[in-house]
């Protein structure tokens, strides 16, 4: 990254004139539209951040199915960002220009309930990420002549970008950024869905149900927790390959095929664990992901499902009977502002696979073509690297 701003500029009230992949009709699939946008100076307890990179997260393109319904547009898409802080706002005391951060999807502010009594994750500022406006509820991006919504109070899917300094996460200059801007989603939701949300422990048989960007690291997380045997299960062949390099000892290409292979590999005792990080979350599946698990097992669900699927097909005499767990998990149940540095800190070491997870690199103008590539089963994670 040089030192070169090319789209900065200190007139209109020191806005930052750039671009910007909006979603103009959310939930038509019309896709992303790259163009011009503002984005103003950050505000107090902000910071204006020049991104490297942003990972392109399933859970930008449910924005444009409608699988995640909003009902307010322009949308500025990207959650999974790094980058080095430009400029920051009244009242920031622990960031300063030149700093290297990775964006959380969820903010933590360390003062509300959830977060003093340790989760950060459920913060209540998360209630808000989807709103379409900053946290205090306006707009720091402009287009057109209209204020822009940003994912995640964030909006990666540009070079610059405007965060609340609770998103912020300060990490080592050494680390590099585009390997980074993963750790601000997939990679933490992934691993914690399986250390923390699974429980996973040593010697278990834990099942991962789809391993793309997400589910990759639950199955790096089961390693680390120790388990015995990972059954990756993905209907693409490229995934279930990639998936033994990550630690599975066992894939399937469907949750029915892997009953058989459940059975056999655990002497009929069945899988402690099994984590869904399926694309799409999908109500019929989570039987066939139930009936995999062992009595006293846990099943961690961390899928967005479609927000309009209400029904799910369930065996609830045998889930009770068999004092079975079922977890939902927002952001792998960690901790953003504990376990990024963490998850960074394993990769300096070479315990956590980051550089192996980024199978296409873009240009922010083709976000259309990756997020085809995605849905084409081509990439674990597709990452946009801003020119700058
Ligand atoms: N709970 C959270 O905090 C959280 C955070 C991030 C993402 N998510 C959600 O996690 C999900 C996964 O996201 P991602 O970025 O890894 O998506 P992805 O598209 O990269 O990976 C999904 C994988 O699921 C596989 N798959 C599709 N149908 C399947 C099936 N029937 N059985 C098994 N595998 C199947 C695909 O082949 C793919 O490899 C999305 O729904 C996303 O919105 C949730
Ligand atoms: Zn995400
Ligand atoms: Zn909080």
């Amino acid at each position: 990254m040089g030192a070169v701003l090319p789209t900065y500029v200190s007139s209109r009230e020191n806005q930052v004139k750039t671009k910007g992949a909006l979603l103009w009709e959310p939930g038509t699939r019309s896709g992303w539209t790259v163009e011009e946008i503002e984005i103003d100076p950050p505000k107090e307890r902000e910071a204006l951040i020049r991104l490297a990179a942003s990972g392109l997260c399933h859970s930008d393109d449910h924005l444009d199915t409608g699988d995640i319904a909003i009902d307010w547009a322009p949308m500025l898409g990207g959650h999974e960002g790094a980058g080095v802080v430009e400029q920051v706002g009244p009242g920031v005391m622990n960031l300063a220009p030149g700093d290297h951060v990775v964006l959380s999807f969820l903010p933590s502010c360390g003062l509300c309930i959830p977060c003093v009594a340790g989760n950060q994750n459920l913060c209540d500022l998360g209630a808000g990420v989807l709103a379409g406006t900053a946290p205090d509820g306006t707009h720091r991006i402009h287009a057109r002549g209209q204020g822009v919504g940003a994912m995640s109070f964030l909006g990666t899917f540009s070079p610059y970008c405007v965060a609340p300094i609770d998103a912020v996460i300060k990490i080592d200059p050494a680390i590099p950024l585009d390997k980074a801007a993963l750790v601000g989603c997939g990679v933490p939701t992934g691993w914690g869905s399986a250390v923390y949300a699974a429980e996973t422990r040593i010697g278990d048989t834990v099942v991962v149900v789809g391993t793309g960007g997400v589910g990759m690291n639950a199955v790096q997380g089961a390693r680390h927790a120790g388990a015995s045997q990972i059954v990756a299960v993905d209907p693409v062949a490229f995934k279930r390959e990639k998936a033994k390099e990550f630690g599975a000892t066992h894939t399937s290409p469907s949750l029915d095929e892997a009953l058989d292979l459940v059975v056999e590999i655990t002497n009929g005792r069945l899988a402690d664990r099994a984590i869904f990080t399926s694309g799409v979350g999908d109500g019929k599946l989570l039987n066939a992901t139930q009936v995999l698990v062992r009595k006293g097992g846990v099943i961690a669900y961390t899928s967005a499902a479609p927000q309009h699927q209400t029904e799910v097909t369930f065996d609830l005499f045998t889930f009770a009977m068999s004092n079975k767990r079922l977890q939902g998990t927002l952001f792998g149940s960690c901790d953003p502002r504990n376990d990024i540095p963490m998850l960074l800190d394993l990769y300096m070491r070479g315990k956590l696979m980051l550089d192996e997870l980024i199978t296409h690199t873009y240009a922010l103008e083709d976000i259309n073509q990756a997020y085809q590539d995605m849905h084409d089963g081509k990439n674990l994670r597709g990452v946009i690297v801003y020119d700058q």
